[in-house]
Parts: C-alpha cells; sequence; structure tokens
C-alpha cells in the first residue's frame, strides 16, 4: 500500500466538517496533520471550540488544532445558525475539550507543518478559503501538493440562488485560491448532493453500538431536520467529508478538468463559481471538478472510519 496522503485539513465544524475530522483521521490513506478552523458555520470561537471537542470525542488528544481567521477578506462574517444551530454543531452533547488549541494561528502552523514535511502536503477546505488565501502569501507554495476543496457548484447555490456557502462566505478568497496556480480540485454541490443521510445510512452507524457512532447519527438526524426545514430536501447532503473521501480514495470521486472562476462582482451573483464544463469560454481548464461520486463506497469509508475510531 502507498504511503498515507499527508493533509492539513481547514474547516468550520459544522456537522459535515465534523465527520469529515472523522474520515481523515479514521481512514489508513489519510495522515492527518493537524486541523485549522475558520469563522463559517459559525463564528471563530465555537467552530474552534467545536473542532476540539470532535477531537476529544474521537480521542484525538494528539491531534494540533489551530484557530485561523474570525472574518473573511472583504465581507462580513455571516454564520449559518439556521442549518448547524447556534452553537454551530448543534445536536448530541459532546465532551468538553481536553485537546489544547495550538498557540499558533493557523497560517503559521500551516507554514510550519508545510516546511516541515519531506512531501507537498494536500490543503483540504471544507469552509471558507480565507486561512487558505492568508497561506499563500506566507508558505513555499511548492510545498502545497494541491487544495482540495468543498465549495461551490457546478450548478445552483444553497446560500444564494447561486452562490454555495462557503464560496458565498468569501468570494474573493475562493478567487485568490482558484487563480493561484496551485493544482485545484473543486468538490461542489452538485457532487454532495450526491452524499445523501438517508434512514439506512444513519442506521450503519447506530449499528456500530459505540459512542461515536451514536453521535454521528445524532449529528445527520439533526442535519436532516434543518435541511427539511430550509430546503424541504428529505435527507441532509453530507458536503465536507466528500473532500477528504476524494483524498482518501480517489476512485470514489469522477472528477473532470474545467476552467473554473468565481464571481466577485455581481449584484445577484456574488460568490457563484463559474464552471465551465464546455469550454464554452475559450480559456484552458485550471481545476478538477467532483461529478459523481461512488456512493455506496463512500459511505462504507466513513463507516469503517468511524468503527476504527470508535
Ligand atoms: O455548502 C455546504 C458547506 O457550507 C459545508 O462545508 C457546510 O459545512 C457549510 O460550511
Ligand atoms: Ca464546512
Amino acid at each position: 500500500m502507498s504511503s498515507p496522503t499527508p493533509i492539513i485539513l481547514d474547516c468550520d465544524p459544522g456537522h459535515d466538517d465534523a465527520i469529515a475530522i472523522l474520515l481523515a483521521a479514521g481512514h489508513p490513506g489519510v495522515e492527518l496533520l493537524a486541523v485549522t478552523t475558520v469563522a463559517g458555520n459559525g463564528p471563530l470561537d465555537k467552530v474552534t471550540a467545536n473542532a476540539r471537542r470532535v477531537a476529544t470525542l474521537a480521542g484525538l488528544l494528539d491531534l494540533p488544532i489551530a484557530a485561523g481567521a474570525a472574518r473573511p477578506l472583504v465581507a462580513d462574517h455571516e454564520a449559518s445558525v439556521e442549518i448547524h444551530g447556534t452553537s454551530a454543531l448543534d445536536g448530541p452533547a459532546l465532551p468538553d475539550p481536553r485537546v489544547e488549541l495550538d498557540p499558533r494561528p493557523a497560517v503559521q502552523l500551516i507554514a510550519d507543518l508545510l516546511d516541515a514535511s519531506r512531501v507537498p502536503v494536500t490543503l483540504v477546505a471544507t469552509g471558507p478559503l480565507t486561512n487558505i488565501a492568508h497561506a499563500l502569501d506566507r508558505v513555499d507554495r511548492a510545498k502545497i501538493g494541491a487544495v482540495v476543496w468543498m465549495g461551490g457548484s457546478t450548478g445552483r447555490g444553497n446560500r444564494t440562488p447561486y452562490a454555495e456557502f462557503n464560496s458565498y462566505a468569501d468570494p474573493e478568497a475562493a478567487a485568490a485560491v482558484v487563480a493561484s496556480g496551485i493544482p485545484f480540485t473543486l468538490v461542489g454541490l452538485n457532487l454532495t448532493h450526491q452524499a445523501a443521510a438517508t434512514p439506512e445510512v444513519i442506521a450503519r452507524f447506530e449499528a456500530l453500538d459505540s459512542d461515536l457512532g451514536r453521535v454521528v447519527a445524532g449529528w445527520l438526524e439533526f442535519f436532516g431536520g434543518t435541511y427539511r426545514d430550509v430546503f424541504g430536501e428529505p435527507h441532509a447532503p453530507v458536503h465536507d467529508p466528500c473532500a477528504v473521501a476524494l483524498v482518501a480514495d480517489p476512485g470514489v470521486i469522477e472528477t473532470v478538468e474545467a476552467f473554473v472562476a468565481v464571481e466577485t462582482a455581481g449584484q445577484w451573483t456574488r460568490g457563484a463559481t463559474i464552471v465551465d464544463l464546455h469550454a464554452r469560454l475559450g480559456h484552458p481548464a485550471n481545476a478538477r471538478v467532483a461529478v459523481d461520486l461512488d456512493v455506496d463506497r463512500f459511505w462504507n469509508l466513513i463507516v469503517d472510519a468511524v468503527r476504527e475510531l470508535g
């Protein structure tokens, strides 16, 4: 088996971010070097406390966790209380955090880990790209193997009709990362909505008969409830683990090459990701775009990781 891929997971826990942390920590194909947090689903203090609680719950007591940006590059921070609740991770009770916060700011931790790594590190981002954009100004970009982002969409949005939440939260950061020339993969809503947490999926986590499995089932039930309330969707699309799954088991997701741009000025379309799947604009492809999920294989990855950690 090839060596595990070293990653840093930049996130805004968030129910689906929390499951992304578990997949990154529990899959043998991934070496989770650190978790960094960014204001997104909730304010920085809440998403950072949530990351520490999730790590505590999963027994990841040596996992470096550092807090990053409290606000986007230009926009004001807007949480998604209607989706993730006031704590940004409402639902099952979580333990008090026993994982200390790294004293370094997220960008410094990212820079230090990149410098120390003998191989390029993949930056997996499941929140707004604010930290990643800041890091681009501070690190040796050759040390970044790729940026894999749960964000955007080849189609409609979820925060506005045409903008996905992570992209809408900080369009300037997303535009900077896409334009950086670093290998970039977009894992958008078109893909993540294939990862529906059906009752059958939730039952698989309950059947693990572990505290961790029961908490994951509780997260999926809470997340499903808010998605029904807000969008009228029957099951929650579990967005963020899709980005980690693509690194852990690349065959689980089919990707295509395409030109991607981020709208930053549109009156009604700010934050929209423009994905030119048919090369109609004449620009060279600058990204890999996730288009198809092997659903059974995906859920097996997550159930196995939760079993491994539980
Ligand atoms: O649009 C979905 C994304 O926004 C996910 O990362 C979710 O956690 C929220 O941050
Ligand atoms: Ca997220």
